[in-house]
């Protein structure tokens, strides 16, 4: 069996394990994840390059009302507007899809610069404190996030808001907070299907 290796890999896995037919990318730049995903129907938004719409996801989210199976979260990585995009997603989500987002895992502090990770991390671990989510991390790729819409089986208490956290706390916390799983876990969790998670 071969492994998962980046974002591009899990979320097409995903679409052959179940089927999946309708991808929303939110970020685009140069479609590199949006030209090499396999579903059969594609929405990407953007409001500089790549996809299909020229708007922020904001402006997309507050008019969208068609449901997708899977959606990517990479466009504005500050940790405010990456929560948004996940909670909007999440409304869109068909039942057992799921919403997987880019750079949750910056190797260093230094890629907490809004041009590489962000703070996106800081969205994902806020994930992990609703009871009603079951999230956890590919541990490559920069970290990708795969949340879906289930009993949160190892729920965490942050209690800061997300502009309180620092990547000391992120280090600290590293395992609990964002579940990292290397490409075999995160495969054989995508295999059991949405029932099992
Ligand atoms: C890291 S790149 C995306 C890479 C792409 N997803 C891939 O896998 O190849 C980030 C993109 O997000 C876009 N972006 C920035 N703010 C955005 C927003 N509010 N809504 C949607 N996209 C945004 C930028 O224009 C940029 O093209």
């Amino acid at each position: 069996m071969s492994r998962v290796v980046d974002r591009i890999e899990v979320i097409n896995f995903l679409i052959d394990a179940r089927g999946y037919r309708r991808y929303l990318e939110i970020g685009c730049q140069y479609d590199v994840s949006f030209h090499a995903v396999r579903a059969a129907e594609k929405v990407g938004v953007d409001p500089a390059s790549g996809g299909t719409l020229r708007m922020p996801s904001d402006e997309f989210f507050a008019l969208a009302v068609e449901p997708f199976d899977v959606v990517l979260i990479d466009g504005d990585h500050h940790h405010d507007q990456v929560f948004r995009d996940v909670c909007h997603a999440l409304r869109l989500l068909r039942p057992g899809g799921v919403v997987v987002m880019h750079d949750c895992l910056p190797p260093t502090a230094g890629h907490e610069a809004l041009s590489l990770c962000g703070t996106a991390w800081r969205a994902f671990a806020k994930t992990r404190e609703r009871p009603d989510l079951e999230s956890f991390t590919g541990d490559f790729d920069f970290g990708v996030g795969i949340v879906q819409k289930r009993r949160n089986s190892a729920p965490v208490r942050i209690d800061r808001p997300m502009a309180a956290l620092t990547y000391a706390d992120f280090t600290a916390n590293r395992e609990a907070w964002m579940r990292p799983l290397s490409p075999d876990g995160v495969k054989i969790l995508a295999l059991t299907g949405p029932d099992a998670w």
